[in-house]
């Protein structure tokens, strides 16, 4: 059977509490879609206010520290997360891993944090440009992906796994959808090997540039189970016809 398919938001540094309008627009109108799951990955300072403000649709955060507490300034726990009215949360962001130096394992810590202490996840890989052009783009997102992602066996409903190529974020220029595809079988053949049979039920989302006007062609490939959108989710003028879009295939 077909997964459902997951269109995600990440509001990355956006959102102020006038904005909460916003959210409550977008959860409104993606009601309307119910063969979608919708989320909105907003700054963990709204989390609490945009969770109250819209029950029932899932709001997330876009970090999480691998410790359940402890000494560390400016960092916020699963715990947390899921107190403030969080059900998922992005790790492995390539804007966390370039401009924080988080590298693999770090990534593994914090995943297998988030999902014991109940968060959904989507755990981010993604190749730069150089590395594309020099022909290493699934090598390095395979190797990324399998230094990442929890070792533990895990629910396939918790998991979410976003491709999301670097040099595609913000810039308007998406991988072909031949690329695409390759990319996502390959990442698929890496959960089944990790996760037997239950990998395949695990929900991988593309993500850098998604519009509109390129989302019914990107969800039409193969192992495209959704996206994770970031500019284009700042409004639901922009937003709603991507979900709009996924629930037509
Ligand atoms: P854009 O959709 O703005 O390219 O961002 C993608 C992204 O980084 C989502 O996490």
């Amino acid at each position: 059977m077909a997964l459902k398919k997951f269109v995600a938001g990440n509001w990355k540094m956006h959102g102020l509490s006038s904005d909460l309008e916003k959210i409550r627009a977008i959860a409104e109108a993606s009601r309307n879609y119910p063969n979608v799951d919708v989320a909105l990955c907003v700054p963990a300072i709204l989390i609490e206010r945009a969770a109250r403000a819209v029950p029932g649709f899932a709001i997330g955060g876009q970090d999480v520290h691998h410790a359940e507490k402890g000494a560390h300034t400016g960092c916020m726990s699963a715990a947390m997360l899921l107190d403030a009215g969080a059900s998922l949360t992005i790790v492995g962001h390539s804007e966390r891993r370039d401009a924080h130096r988080e590298s693999d394992t770090e990534v593994q810590a914090k995943a297998k944090a988030a999902l014991e202490c109940g968060l959904n996840l989507i755990l981010c890989v993604g190749e730069s440009l150089e590395v594309r052009e020099r022909g290493a783009a699934v090598t390095t997102v395979i190797a990324q992906l399998d230094a990442s992602i929890p070792h533990e066996s895990t629910d396939e409903a918790e998991l979410t796994v976003a491709y999301e190529p670097i040099w595609a974020i913000g810039t308007g220029k998406i991988p072909t959808v031949g690329e695409i595809a390759e990319m996502h079988s390959a990442i698929r053949e890496q959960l089944v090997h990790r996760y037997g049979a239950a990998g395949n039920q695990v929900r991988i989302l593309y993500g850098g540039s998604v519009k509109a006007s390129n989302a019914g062609e990107i969800f039409s490939i193969a192992d495209v189970n959704g996206a994770l959108v970031g500019g284009a989710s700042l409004k639901a003028a922009d937003f709603i016809p991507i979900v709009a879009a996924a629930a037509l295939v």
